[in-house]
């Protein structure tokens, strides 16, 4: 059996990746009921920014139990570490993920070894994804005792590695090294992206964009036509205040003036970019991130056409 769907008790190797404000109760639960693991992310179901940590853990935890309703296979929430953590978010959703019962955490960031063990001793199952990923890190979350490590290369939507792999390179390279299944994540919006990742090393896939363009994705319509009408070349790479970068549409549509406009554009979740960009659909507010691969998907599908396509290549493992 494929050792991601043991460990996740899944039936695809599938892995919905969080989404800050685009992910919600019924994209996760389409994801899980098609057999992979739907995640929520930060302000999964939000509809307004929310400003504190009490605040937030009432409305995440209403989220929790509408895909709870919605879904009784696993599903996961995104968390950070400690140290990109100031005001307590994270911690405290933790906190609710055990009390709701949610089995996985998906990670994003430079986690310590202690913080690994905590959360095994706690009983969650702890997919890691290090944002600039390293053969270090992995080696290091895979002996604190993380379960599956994200192999995330420069090719992916939202904030990108700074490091320049590219989403192939990186998959060979981490899945060499540990011995713990490696997701790729990074353009995985087709059947022939996923099996170039397996044939490296890949034993799962681990999406955002691709479910982006889904019939359940609550992002604006606008913000869905905006990605598919955007021709390959017409994508920018910036370098952000922390040095990282991300793929952002150009303003195809409004010249400079749209990056002059883009006025929301810090990255606390709560208050981030992506809920003008992405939620609201207004491309002049906000932030539209996606793959750099974007063009190569022709239609917005169900979660489960998308989950059963992207299976494919994982079929007899
Ligand atoms: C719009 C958007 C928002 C994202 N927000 C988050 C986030 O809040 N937390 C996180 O860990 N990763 C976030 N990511 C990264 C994804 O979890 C995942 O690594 C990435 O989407 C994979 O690459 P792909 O988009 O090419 O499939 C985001 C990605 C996108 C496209």
């Amino acid at each position: 059996m494929n050792r991601v769907c043991e460990i996740l008790g899944i039936k695809y190797p599938v892995i919905q990746a969080p989404m800050a404000w685009i992910t919600s109760s019924d994209l996760v639960a389409a994801v899980s009921n098609a057999g992979g693991l739907g995640v929520l992310g930060t302000s999964a179901d939000f509809t307004e920014i929310v400003k504190g940590v009490e605040e937030t853990v009432e409305e995440m935890c209403r989220t929790i139990r509408r895909t709870k309703e919605l879904t009784d296979k696993p599903f996961g929430i995104n968390v950070f570490p400690k140290a990109a953590d100031p005001y307590g978010f994270s911690e405290a959703t933790i906190r609710l993920a055990k009390e709701e019962g949610i089995k996985v955490l998906v990670v994003a960031g430079n986690v310590s070894a202690d913080e690994i063990k905590a959360w095994k001793n706690d009983g969650f199952t702890v997919i890691m994804r290090e944002p600039n990923p390293t053969v270090r890190g992995a080696i290091e979350a895979e002996t604190a005792g993380a379960d599956i490590i994200v192999a995330t290369g420069c090719d992916e939507g939202g904030c990108m590695p700074s490091l320049t792999s590219g989403t192939t390179a990186v998959t060979a390279l981490l899945s060499e090294y540990v011995n713990i299944p490696v997701l790729v994540a990074g353009g995985i919006v087709n059947e022939k992206m996923a099996l170039a990742a397996k044939v490296v090393g890949a034993e799962g896939v681990f999406v955002g964009t691709r479910f982006i363009l889904s019939k359940e994705c609550r992002a604006a319509d606008a913000t869905k036509a905006d990605i598919m009408a955007t021709h390959p070349d017409d994508y920018i790479v910036f370098t952000q205040m922390d040095g990282n970068a991300r793929w952002r549409t150009t303003p195809h549509k409004h010249g400079f003036a749209g990056l002059e406009a883009n006025k929301h554009g810090n990255l606390n979740p709560p208050s981030g970019s992506f809920f003008y960009g992405m939620l609201k659909g207004d491309p002049d507010a906000g932030v539209n991130t996606v793959a750099n691969v974007t063009s190569l998907i022709k239609s917005i599908d169900s979660c489960e056409d998308i989950v059963n396509e992207l299976a494919r290549p994982f079929e007899e493992d």
